[in-house]
């Protein structure tokens, strides 16, 4: 069993590591496992913060025995009632028949939903207050962050936001459970490709969120996925804030769909192409390979996008059909973009991004380029113009 694991002397994590699961929602990849952060306010009352997934159970009994022993927990906080953290409510519940579960109007219906429970309950108000003892738990409703339930629990002695899906980030805590303890480099990319793929849909409610919490005192930010931070709390604050903006740093990510190699030596052209006029951040992913979470991600991060595809049976490549029809969903903004791909016997890669670039509305740099079979020597020309474009218009922009 770990050893105690204190926010503060009567505040602990509970929570537990996923090294098994493949995939987040059964489609992330998850190499780098997750974590379902719990936690425990230990005072005259005692309050549990959320639950983990639910095969996780054993463990997660055992975490909060070795805290609280044989008292039994007299409030469940249920921030979110998506599976990955409501998912023990029912086993919670059996083992501890007296606790009275904590949540908004919005949260009840989705718990009897899913679980089919309906238990003592307390419905909290926007900016209402539990008391504990000596700590008080006050409840903000942060719709879309991650589902319309979505709710932030702040703890008012010791400042302490229990924020759920909010900066948490993929990736298991390995012994470092603080931001100071970890390598932040590791979790803002996990952290990054969490945020873009499971909220980035949502930036305008995230920025709701984040005027509606700016005002207060926070000491630490005790999200349900991945480090608590203490060390780092205006960091992490200000990469939300430049996320749900949609805000970007130079550099170009480029993709494409090849299926046997002609339109990936395009890319390496255009790629090349970009680099001669001193832009270093350029990442070419197939998307054949890449899983769409890790392209997503570092388009979140870079303002240049350019797209690729050979032509499928008339129309875009399966893989770059998938990729866009992702971020039709998604809707991320502000990028600059260009388009290439080969038309093979029928065209259709082209002309399907062409579409997809009238829906998405980002800033077209050049026209696109089409290439019957491989690339020839007029083609690379016409390319290696794109490439130039995109540098312009990145060092214009
Ligand atoms: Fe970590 Fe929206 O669940």
């Amino acid at each position: 069993m770990l050893p105690k694991i204190n926010l503060t002397k009567d505040i602990f994590w509970v929570g537990v590591n996923d090294r098994r699961t493949e995939r987040f929602e059964n489609y992330w990849p998850l190499p780098f496992g997750v974590a379902y952060n719990s936690y425990v306010v230990v005072d005259e009352k005692i309050a549990l913060i959320d639950t983990v997934e639910a095969g996780f159970i054993d463990s997660f009994l055992d975490n909060i025995k070795a805290i609280i022993g044989d008292r039994h927990p007299d409030y469940l906080i249920v921030n979110h009632a998506e599976p990955d953290h409501s998912g023990s409510i029912r086993a919670i519940l059996r083992e501890y028949p007296d606790i009275t579960v904590v949540g908004n109007a919005k949260t009840f219906p989705m718990i009897e939903g899913f679980y089919d429970i309906n238990e003592k309950k307390i419905v909290a108000e926007e900016g209402g207050t539990l008391s504990l003892g000596q700590h008080t738990l006050q409840f903000f409703t942060v719709p879309m962050v991650h589902w319309p339930e979505s709710m932030v629990t702040y703890e008012t002695s010791e400042k302490i936001l229990f924020s759920n899906d909010s900066f948490g980030s993929f990736g298991t805590l390995d012994g470092g459970i603080f931001d100071d303890e970890v390598n932040i480099d590791f979790f803002e990319t996990e952290m990054r490709r969490y945020y873009s793929n499971i909220v980035g849909k949502y930036g305008m409610q995230v920025q709701k969120a984040l005027a509606k919490l700016g005002g207060l005192n926070i000491q630490q930010i005790a999200p349900s996925h991945g480090p608590i931070w203490r060390s780092n709390i205006g960091y992490v604050i200000d990469k939300y804030d430049k996320w749900s903006k949609c805000e970007t740093e130079d550099g170009v990510i480029i993709v494409y769909g090849s299926l046997y190699g002609n339109t990936a030596r395009m890319a390496d052209i255009i790629a090349r192409s970009i680099a001669e006029e001193g832009i270093k951040n350029i990442r070419v992913f197939d998307a054949s390979k890449t899983h769409s979470s890790y392209i997503i991600s570092e388009l979140w991060r870079y303002r240049g996008v350019i797209f690729g595809s050979s032509a499928y049976n008339g129309g875009i490549f399966t893989p770059m059909r998938a990729l866009i029809r992702e971020l039709e969903h998604i809707m991320p903004k502000n990028h600059l973009f260009g388009i290439f791909g080969g038309m093979s016997w029928s065209g259709g890669g082209v002309r399907t991004l062409e579409e997809f670039s009238n829906n998405i509305k980002w800033q077209l740099v050049a026209p696109s380029v089409e290439v019957k079979h491989a690339a020839k020597e007029e083609d690379i020309e016409r390319l290696r113009a794109l490439g130039k474009s995109m540098a312009q218009a990145l060092k214009n922009n």
